[in-house]
């Protein structure tokens, strides 16, 4: 506990499968990570923010794009002044929902401080006006995730169906490339020419929910191929990078039964399902000097 008050919590994401599709209608697959960040908040005449291991130090009404969204959740929630300080877990700009779990963090530490009751309906929408701060036209799969938490598939407009999944490991790896989810979004809306019934969006729709019927049979092997597939297809929108291709590749050339990238793309992380080989895949990342982990999804 960093305070006197219990932390709130929002949490890390990855998405298995469906990203930038399901900002068009279709369904993506996406697991809560077992880490995130922390917010605890302590009453203060001016509302605050630091984050020290993202070098974040901000007050509602800068320029600053966290400020911006810290002042988006205090206006959707009605309050004013508070001292927020953040142990965050995972790395922001990584396509890991950093913003997201941030944004749901900070909600949920607000809203206890000044007892509001919220539920879980309540807590993201208020963090889905920080994320409307940091690109225009979130799906909403990242708050969903933040907030809730397990495993689902995820549909604008209708929200999280959890998968009842058995609980798996999911290897990341960290390509230290810095990215922008707008920039990305935008490039995925020029490559489709802004068609919403572009086939490839339907594939990757198709292939969330091929996932999840599979994750749901307890056929974890099966996600492999899926995934493999859909980075491929990720990549003809123009979003992939020769450092992401690569670490797909090794991951594959250490016995990954498939590969990534997860998130936005341009950048951030590479997922990939290696049941047993974990170690090697980590290894080969990191003879590039790349980080990663080990993420344990599942039911929440
Ligand atoms: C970002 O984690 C996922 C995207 O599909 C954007 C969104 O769903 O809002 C790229």
């Amino acid at each position: 506990m960093i305070g006197g008050v219990a932390p709130a919590v929002g949490w890390g994401k990855i998405i298995l499968v469906g990203e930038h599709a399901v900002v068009y209608g279709q369904p993506a697959l996406a697991a809560a990570l077992d880490r995130g960040v922390r917010v605890d908040a302590q009453p203060a005449d001016r509302l605050t923010l630091c984050i020290p291991a993202w070098g974040i130090d901000v007050a509602a009404g800068g320029e600053h794009p966290v400020s911006i969204a810290l002042g988006a959740v205090a206006g959707a929630l009605g309050v004013g002044g508070a001292a927020l300080t953040a142990e965050a877990a995972i790395p922001p700009a990584a396509g890991l929902g950093s913003s997201a779990a941030m944004a749901v963090a900070i909600t949920r530490a607000l809203g206890a401080l000044h007892g509001l009751g919220l539920d879980d309906d309540a807590v993201a929408a208020a963090a889905d006006a920080a994320e409307r701060c940091f690109h225009r036209r979130p799906s909403g799969v990242d708050v969903a995730l933040a907030t809730r938490g397990g495993i689902g598939l995820y549909r604008r407009g209708a929200g999280l169906a959890p998968v009842d999944a058995p609980r798996f490991t999911c290897v990341v790896g960290l390509s230290g490339e810095p990215r922008s989810t707008a920039t990305m979004i935008d490039r995925v809306a020029a490559a489709v020419g802004g068609d919403a019934g572009d086939p490839r969006l339907a594939a990757l729709g198709d292939a969330a929910l091929r996932a999840g019927a599979h994750l749901a049979a307890g056929e974890v092997a099966a996600l492999g191929p899926i995934l493999t597939s859909a980075h491929r297809t990720l990549a003809t929108f123009g979003i992939s990078t020769p450092a992401l291709d690569a670490m797909v590749d090794d991951a594959l050339a250490a016995g990954a039964l498939g590969a990534k990238l997860t998130g936005a793309g341009g950048g951030g992380a590479v997922i990939a399902i290696a049941p047993g080989r974990e170690a090697n895949v980590l290894a080969a990342w990191q003879r590039r000097g790349l980080d990663g982990f080990v993420a344990s999804l599942g039911a929440a």
